[in-house]
C-alpha cells in the first residue's frame, strides 16, 4: 500500500489512540498465567496483538470478545480465561509471533517453565532478531532452549521444567528481556532478579504486583519469587507510543492544536514528552488519574519553536521506540541534536538507525548516521519524496508525520506497515489534516 501525504493548513482535532502495545500483551499473557478470569478492554489493535492472541490460545488458552462486561460500550472487551502456571497444553503445531518480538520473547519466558515441549518462530524479520538475550537467563535457570545460528535465533525450541532462581545482569537494558525472565521466575525456586544498566519499562512487574506477585522493584533492579498470580480487570491506557507521532506533528507544524485523551504517562515511557518540552515545545499534561496500576492524563499539544538537545545514556530505554520520530522534530529545532547509546535501535523491526536516515535524507534534512544513533542538524526545510517503510511499523508512521510537515507531497511505500501497532493511524493523520487555516 502507497500512501501519499501532503502539509495541511491546519492540524486539528482530538485522537483516540488504540490501547498501549506492551501494557496489552502483559494483561493478555499475565491473565493466561493467572488463576481466574478477567475483562481485558482496549487492547492495541493491530497485527502484534493477534500474534499475542495467536500464541496463547495455542497452549490452549480461551480468549474470547466480550460483549457484556461491564466497560463502555465503545470499548471493545476480552474475557481471558487464565490457566494457572500449569495448566497450559502442550502447543500442536509451531507458535507464530508473526512481527512481535515481545509477544515471542515473553512467551519464551512462560514455555520455560511448562513441562513439554514448544517451537516459537516469527516472519523473517523476527526470525533476524537477537535472541541470545533470552535463551542465555533461560538455560541458566535450567530450561532447554536452542535456535538457530548457535541458539541466537528463532525458531526456538523449548523443553520447559523446573527452574532455579538466577541473578541476571544482562549488557543492554530491555525490557522484554527483564519480562522474559520475570515471567520464568514466577515459578522458579528463589529468587530471580534482573539488575539492567538503566531502567527499562515497567509495566511487567506493575502488573505482576497488582496480581498478588512477590515483586521488589527498584528502578534498574527487579527481583520476583515463586507466585501464583491472581486474574485482574485491565482498561490499557492509551499508546504512549502511538501518542509520540501526534506529539511531534503538532510540535512541528506551524498551526497545529491535537488533543489526546487518556494517554499512558509511565515515567518510564514518556522520554519523548521530556525532552520534547525541553526542547521548548507546548504541550500540557490535563487530568493525570490512575488505571489498573498505570499513570493515565490527557495531553495538548501546540506549534512551537524547539531548539536543538542531546539525547543520550539513561532516557535511552525510556524513548527507545520514539528516536526515530524524535529525529524528525530535530529536523525542525534550532541547532544539532545528537541521539547517542541508542545502538539497540539496530535490532529493531528493522535497522532503525539507517532507516530513518535513509527517509529524512531523502526529504533534503541534514542528517548523519553514527555507529550508536543519529546527528542532526535542524533548520533546513523538507521537501516530500519517496520514503520506504522497511516494514517497520514505526517507520512507515515517521515518514507518515514527515510528510505532514515537507512541502509538496510525500509517498510512503509499504505504509501498511503501521498496522502492526495502528491500524488506523492514516485515517487519523486525515481527520486531522484540514486544508483551511
Ligand atoms: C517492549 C520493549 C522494547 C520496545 C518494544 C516493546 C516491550 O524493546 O522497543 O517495542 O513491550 O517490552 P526492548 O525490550 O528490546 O528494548
Amino acid at each position: 500500500m502507497i500512501q501519499t501525504v501532503g502539509r495541511p493548513a491546519r492540524l486539528e482535532g482530538a485522537v483516540a489512540l488504540p490501547g498501549d502495545k506492551s501494557i496489552s500483551h502483559r494483561a493478555l499473557l499475565l491473565n493466561a498465567l493467572a488463576s481466574g478470569a478477567a475483562h481485558v478492554s482496549n487492547l492495541c489493535h493491530g497485527d502484534d496483538r493477534a500474534s499475542m492472541l495467536r500464541c496463547l490460545r495455542g497452549l490452549g488458552t480461551r480468549i474470547v470478545k466480550h460483549s457484556d462486561c461491564g466497560v463502555t460500550a465503545a470499548d471493545e472487551c476480552f474475557r481471558v480465561h487464565g490457566r494457572g502456571s500449569d495448566g497450559f497444553d502442550e502447543p500442536s503445531t509451531v507458535l507464530d509471533a508473526g512481527n512481535s518480538a515481545t509477544t515471542l520473547r515473553l512467551t519464551a519466558g512462560l514455555l520455560a517453565a511448562q513441562p513439554f515441549f514448544s517451537v516459537i518462530t516469527g516472519d523473517s524479520a523476527l526470525r533476524s532478531r537477537p535472541m541470545a538475550r533470552i535463551v542465555a537467563p533461560l538455560t541458566q535457570m535450567g530450561a532447554a532452549v536452542t535456535g538457530r545460528r548457535g541458539n541466537s535465533l528463532a525458531p526456538l525450541a523449548v523443553h520447559g521444567g523446573s527452574l532455579r532462581g538466577i541473578v541476571h545482569e544482562p549488557a543492554e537494558s530491555s525490557a522484554q528481556v527483564k519480562s522474559c525472565v520475570l515471567i520464568a521466575g514466577l515459578h522458579a525456586i528463589g529468587a530471580t532478579t534482573v539488575s539492567q544498566p538503566s531502567e527499562s519499562r515497567d509495566h511487567t512487574e506493575r502488573m505482576m504486583k497488582a496480581m498478588g506477585a512477590d515483586v521488589d522493584a527498584n528502578g534498574a533492579e527487579v527481583t520476583v519469587r515463586r507466585s501464583e498470580l491472581k486474574s485482574i480487570d485491565v482498561r490499557v491506557p492509551g499508546d504512549t507510543s502511538g501518542a509520540a507521532f501526534w506529539l511531534v506533528a503538532a510540535s512541528c507544524h506551524p498551526n497545529a492544536r491535537v488533543t489526546l485523551e487518556g494517554v499512558g504517562i509511565n515515567p518510564t515511557r514518556t522520554g519523548l514528552l521530556d525532552i520534547l518540552k525541553a526542547m521548548g515545545a507546548r504541550i500540557r499534561i490535563e487530568n493525570p488519574r490512575e488505571n489498573a496500576g498505570e499513570p493515565v492524563a490527557d495531553l495538548v499539544a501546540e506549534s512551537s519553536d524547539l531548539s536543538a538537545v542531546e539525547v543520550s545514556g539513561g532516557v535511552i530505554p525510556r524513548i527507545i521506540d520514539e528516536l526515530p520520530v524524535l529525529a524528525l522534530a530535530a529536523c525542525f529545532a534550532r541547532g544539532r541534536t545528537v541521539i547517542r547509546d541508542a545502538q539497540e535501535l539496530r535490532v529493531k523491526e528493522s535497522d532503525r538507525i539507517s532507516a530513518t536516515v535513509d527517509g529524512l535524507s531523502r526529504m533534503g534534512a541534514r542528517v548523519e548516521e553514527r555507529p550508536d544513533g543519529i546527528s542532526i542538524q535542524g533548520g533546513t526545510p523538507l521537501t516530500g519524496a519517496e520514503c520506504r517503510s522497511f516494514g517497520d511499523h514505526r517507520i512507515a508512521m515517521t515518514m507518515g508525520i514527515a510528510g505532514l510537515l515537507a512541502g509538496g507531497a510525500t509517498v510512503v511505500t509499504d505504509a501498511e506497515a503501521a498496522a502492526v501497532s495502528y491500524p488506523g493511524f492514516w485515517t487519523t493523520l486525515n481527520e486531522l489534516s484540514h486544508q483551511r487555516p
